[in-house]
């Protein structure tokens, strides 16, 4: 049986989940350099909108931002297992109830970079739980993905109708597939990945400039559509990553590094003259719930490149991020002796209270992950 807490309150939660209140977060001062609290924190703050309308999803008509939400908590509940333990309970119920919302059974639908999110995430709650249920719910979603393939551009396609050749499904494509060459060995997994990364750098959507555009247009021709954004960057990182330790091929290093450096030095397309991540649209605070996305998936590549290729530019620029968006970017709420952190869009701030909701929660967290785990 399903209970949803979040519509029960505290008050009335089973004795065994006690415990939760009992880890309640109050920040006596606001120190940018505790991570793990300040995950504590966020996180509590981004659980709050969980199954609030959606069940095993995070706020209204957040479908693939949930699956980023679930990738995000499920790599914080690794870091710090005694919180996981207090919530690990989300994983089931997301993956029995959240397909309802869309009515979109096993996690499809007709967006492969909506399945790509959903199926990565699967592994990194795959990596915390050891439960191979997720493992087989990462691979159903691959296997629809794989359909996808034989674009007149190369690649996988965008979309089931076939409009577009989107840099994004093709960055979560080469990291699922390259993940599961590590998690379930076998198959079709590391040749894949490995055909779709070779395609990826020769299609002309990575510029010389190492910075990765935003697709091709397949009825022109395969046309450069030159649009920048922070998450087509970050996410062949974390497919750099998975193909490494693959293959012990340093080249997907070198590669990887040479978009993380070009991306974090400040003043570049993706990076504020002062260190800090910034998409488009957070310089005007016109971002919607999609492009307050972006971040945290750029800084969850980051991280995994920085776990098995550490270097000390990308560390700075890790911990300086998780700094900035608690000193610049945040407002804290004390709300019956507990205290909650809620973090806007522009990590660089000021804090926006319009361009602060789930989305942006969400995105901290992935920032406050990286800084953790690149500092552990
Ligand atoms: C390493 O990967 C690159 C890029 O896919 C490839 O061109 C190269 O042949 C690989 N090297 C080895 C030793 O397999």
């Amino acid at each position: 049986m399903y209970i949803n807490t979040k519509h029960l309150g505290i008050a009335l939660l089973a004795p065994s989940l006690v415990a939760a209140n009992s880890m309640k977060t109050l920040l006596s001062k606001r120190d940018a350099t505790t991570y793990e609290q300040n995950a504590v924190c966020t996180a509590d703050q981004l659980l709050r909108s969980y199954g609030t309308v959606n069940t095993g999803l995070f706020g209204q008509d957040l479908w693939w931002q949930s699956g980023n939400f679930i990738s995000a908590l499920a790599t914080f509940f690794q870091l710090d297992p005694n919180y996981g333990s207090i919530h690990n309970n989300i994983f089931a119920t997301t993956l029995s109830e959240a397909p309802g919302y869309g009515n979109y059974a096993n996690f499809l639908n007709g967006w492969y970079d909506d399945e790509g999110w959903w199926g990565n995430a699967f592994l990194d709650v795959y990596d915390y739980t050891s439960d191979s249920t997720y493992l087989n719910q990462a691979i159903t979603i691959y296997n629809d993905i794989v359909g996808g393939l034989g674009t007149p551009c190369g690649g996988i396609w965008w979309d089931k109708d076939h409009t577009y050749v989107a840099a994004i499904s093709n960055g979560l494509y080469t990291e699922l597939a390259a993940g599961l060459a590590n998690r379930a060995g076998g198959g079709s997994y590391l040749a894949n990945a490995e055909a779709n990364w070779n395609w990826f750098f020769s299609s002309g959507i990575v510029g010389s400039d190492n910075i990765v555009r935003d697709g091709l247009n397949s009825d022109d021709s395969c046309s450069l559509n030159g649009n920048v954004f922070t998450y087509n960057q970050g996410v062949i990182l974390g497919a750099a990553a998975e193909l490494y330790k693959a293959t012990g091929n340093q080249t997907y290093l070198a590669t990887a590094a040479a978009l993380a450096d070009a991306s974090t030095a400040s003043g570049s397309d993706l990076t504020s003259s002062s260190g800090i991540l910034t998409e488009g649209c957070d310089k005007s605070a016109s971002c919607d719930t999609t492009a307050e996305m972006f971040k945290g998936a750029y800084i969850r590549g980051l991280r995994k490149l920085q776990l098995v290729d550490p270097e000390s530019n990308w560390l700075n620029y890790i911990t300086a991020n998780a700094q900035s968006l608690w000193n610049n970017d945040l407002s804290v709420q004390n709300v019956n002796g507990e205290s909650e952190c809620i973090v806007g869009s522009a990590w660089a701030g000021p804090f926006n209270s319009n361009q602060a909701n789930a989305v942006t929660q969400g995105a901290a967290l992935d920032a406050l992950n990286a800084a953790l785990a690149a500092t552990q």
